[in-house]
């Protein structure tokens, strides 16, 4: 990793690298507010197809790209008023907007991966320098293998990813945590919620009616997803994930939520706080830091203490869900993962 080798004041000089190597069809991995993304120019077929390779993705899978501003992302999408607005009020930030493809945009045909319609963001943070600096869109879905937990640090990244990318971009932990709240905004008004995340529904409210499929109901197998960010298996732990474990078991891995009485001493529980005092955006940005320290740590299994279904609770819940889910089931099956 780069970063280590380089004095504190080096940042100039990593982000020069980075472009050097986006410029060529390299894949860099980069740090936003979200996750870190592993990213690479959007308009390139040989770079975007180096993201999938590297992360074992199914190419069905689409890809976001990450913009500047509403004038790129009008360039490469075609943005509604209603999706405007959504952009003035949230970037940059964790949303990502799935708008209709603009036709010869030069976007590599594998970023949509044959959809009509991309999904956009603006990011906060080093991603977004990128994408000014080159003066075009970078691709990047989050910088783990598919179907592992996504990364919060250039260390997790370096753990899941290590060789296989180009050069991992270090700006500390990511600040919100969980990966961006993907909506469609629909010609009607409506906001559909593809994915939720930090941009919640009630903040969304005062755009349109909004609504979604909150729950993981989508299945899992379907080669031609219509929403794959609903696609129920992600974020696998190696060990089975139970929810709402008020007691852990022997041996289990407990990842807790607000006061709690500790275990008492004679038992072997690992714990690992997402926040003492119980507050919800804490728990969110260390959710995934939570669930590596558990799952390597030679635990049999992860309980997760009771998280309130409020605000960006939701969220959490919904990657909880999944990571149960996705821990009972074999990588090694045709599920899609992100
Ligand atoms: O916060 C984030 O969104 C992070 C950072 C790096 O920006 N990125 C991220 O990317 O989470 P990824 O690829 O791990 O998840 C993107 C999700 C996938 O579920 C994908 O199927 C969905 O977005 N997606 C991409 N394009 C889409 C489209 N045109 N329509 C519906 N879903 C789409
Ligand atoms: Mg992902």
């Amino acid at each position: 990793m780069l970063t280590d080798a380089l004095p504190p004041n080096s940042r100039p000089a990593e982000l020069a690298r980075a472009r050097g190597i986006l410029a060529q069809g390299g894949i860099v991995a980069v740090p936003t507010e979200t996750v870190y993304g592993l990213a690479a120019d959007a308009t390139h077929d040989r770079a975007v197809a180096a993201i999938f390779t590297a992360k074992g993705r199914p190419s069905f899978n689409p890809l976001i790209i990450h913009v500047d501003g509403v004038a790129m992302a009008d360039t490469y999408g075609v943005l509604s008023p209603l999706a405007f607005a959504l952009a003035e009020a949230f970037w940059p930030g964790p949303l990502s907007l799935v708008v209709p493809v603009r036709k010869g945009s030069g976007l590599a045909a594998a970023v949509t991966a044959g959809l009509p319609t991309v999904a956009v963001r603006h990011p906060k943070g080093l991603m977004a320098d990128l994408v000014a600096m080159l003066n075009r869109p970078l691709a990047a879905p989050s910088a783990n293998r598919s179907g592992r937990i996504s990364p919060t640090t250039a260390a997790h990244v370096a753990r899941d990813l290590g060789d296989a990318v180009d050069l991992i971009l270090d700006d500390g932990p990511a600040s919100v945590g969980l990966e961006s709240t993907i909506v469609a905004p629909q010609d009607d008004g409506r906001i559909q919620i593809l994915r939720e995340g930090a941009i919640t529904a009630a903040m969304l409210a005062p755009f349109g009616p909004v609504e979604g499929r909150f729950a993981p109901t989508h299945v899992e197998n379907n080669a031609s997803p219509t929403s794959p960010g609903q696609l129920l298996a992600h974020y696998a732990p190696s060990v089975p994930l139970r929810m709402a474990v008020q007691e852990p078991m022997d041996g289990e891995g407990w990842l807790t939520f607000g006061p709690h009485k500790t275990p008492s001493a004679d038992t072997k529980i690992v714990t690992y706080h997402l926040s003492p005092t119980g507050d919800l955006e804490e728990a969110a940005r260390r959710l995934y830091a939570g669930l590596q320290v558990l799952d390597t740590s030679g635990v049999q299994s992860i309980g997760v203490a009771p998280i309130p279904d409020a605000g960006i609770g939701r969220a959490i819940n919904d990657r909880l869900r999944r990571a149960a889910h996705g821990s009972t089931v074999s990588t090694g099956q045709t599920t899609p993962y992100d």
